[in-house]
């Protein structure tokens, strides 16, 4: 449905990470994934992540969701966020996934957003990557360069900064694309009502890993070696630089040891910061149903969101889903689960003749990770 018109090595090579990119008509005759309307809808969940943002005289002043009530906004000068709505429209989650030329694990969500004339977030800076595509309307983007960059006064929890020199100033109009890496100071400013998505990457912090790594430990009981040492230093008082390296050392040790590492890894990034909507099947499937439906061209479909990640030089049938390990017979199935967002019975039904594999399926199916289409 969705094509994105990009050299992705080139982009790997000289952007990603690196320095901001505009496309003029990055996705030819785009059509939004959602309609304002339903994006309001949305807002109105409790179990949705939203705010507003409303600004009055070059101030920026957020809100947050749920967001019932739009009549007082009047037609200019607020902007409404909606996160993860991959999570929850089907559209949204294939626009999404043009950008799997990026690892999953690294995919955060698709925020949607609708703006009136006017409307913004205010000049900021993210510390992660985000594509931003327009959908219908116009909105003029400006990117200043990395640096130091004065927090503006006054903006409280919204942590904006003071006004920048662009390096990049363009009009955006439908299917165009914006790219901006981390640390780049970026402002949107809306010309006529518009939609727009940002696509968002994150990566992990040295907190966020360690964090992990002590709940795994404290969890599964490992970890429990100690420090041994054959010198002591001189003066008593003193942690010497040789008891610093060995304790160190030890937790290396540990971090580095791949049956640690990995079940911490695929735990931590097979995770959704946002909530995922399971969609289970009102009685649980059976494997007889499931041959019957895709022998009669039904597909099962990936929920929007739903991350299922293997780690390199794990066992060929290992996989984590929404922070849960999962083992298959095999890589026959594990591959197409881990790749592809829908699969019919061509992949599906040669494999169905293995009972566990076939059992874990269905599992998956009756958890509502996949969904019958
Ligand atoms: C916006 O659409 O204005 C917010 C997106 C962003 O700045 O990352
Ligand atoms: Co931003």
């Amino acid at each position: 449905m969705y094509h994105l018109n990009l050299d992705t090595q080139e982009f790997l090579r000289h952007h990603w990470q690196k320095k901001p990119l505009f496309i003029k008509g990055a996705f030819a005759d785009f059509l939004d994934p959602i309609e304002p309307d339903e994006l309001a809808g949305l807002a109105t969940e409790e179990s949705v992540s939203s705010r507003l943002v409303i600004q009055q005289e070059g101030q920026w002043r957020s809100e947050s969701g749920p967001v019932t009530d739009f009549e007082p906004l009047g037609d200019c000068g607020w902007q409404l966020l909606v996160q993860a709505v991959n999570h929850l429209e089907p559209a949204a989650s294939e626009l999404a996934a043009c950008f799997r030329f990026l690892p999953d694990w690294r995919f955060d969500d698709l925020m949607a957003s609708f703006a009136a004339p006017g409307g913004g977030v205010g000049p900021h800076i993210d510390n992660y990557d985000v594509f931003i595509i327009q959908g219908q309307g116009q909105r003029r983007w400006q990117v200043g360069d990395r640096g130091e960059h004065k927090p503006r006064k006054g903006s409280g929890a919204l942590a904006l900064v003071e006004d920048f020199e662009p390096l990049l100033d363009v009009e955006m109009a439908p299917g165009d694309l914006l790219y901006i890496p981390p640390g780049y100071p970026h402002c949107g400013q809306t010309l006529t009502p518009s939609l727009s998505y940002s696509v968002g990457f994150r990566a992990p912090s040295q907190q966020e890993l360690l964090c992990q790594l002590a709940d795994q430990l404290q969890d599964t009981n490992q970890g429990q070696q100690r420090f041994t040492s054959d010198s002591e230093p001189r003066q008593a008082s003193l942690i010497s630089a040789d008891h610093q390296q060995g304790l160190l050392s030890l937790m290396a040790k540990l971090i580095s040891d791949p049956t640690t590492l990995r079940p911490m890894l695929g735990t931590l990034l097979s995770q959704n910061r946002f909530e995922l909507d399971p969609l289970p099947p009102q009685t649980p499937l059976e494997l007889p149903q499931l041959i019957d439906a895709l022998d009669q061209g039904v597909e099962i479909v990936r929920i929007g969101g739903l991350k299922v990640v293997h780690l390199e030089g794990d066992r060929p049938g290992s996989l984590y889903l929404d922070g849960h390990h999962w083992l298959l017979n095999t890589q026959a199935l594990a591959l197409p689960l881990r790749e592809q967002a829908r699969l019919g019975s061509g992949t599906l039904s040669p494999l169905l003749s293995d009972k566990e594999d076939s059992a874990t399926l269905l599992e998956f199916i009756n958890l509502g990770y996949w969904y019958l289409e």
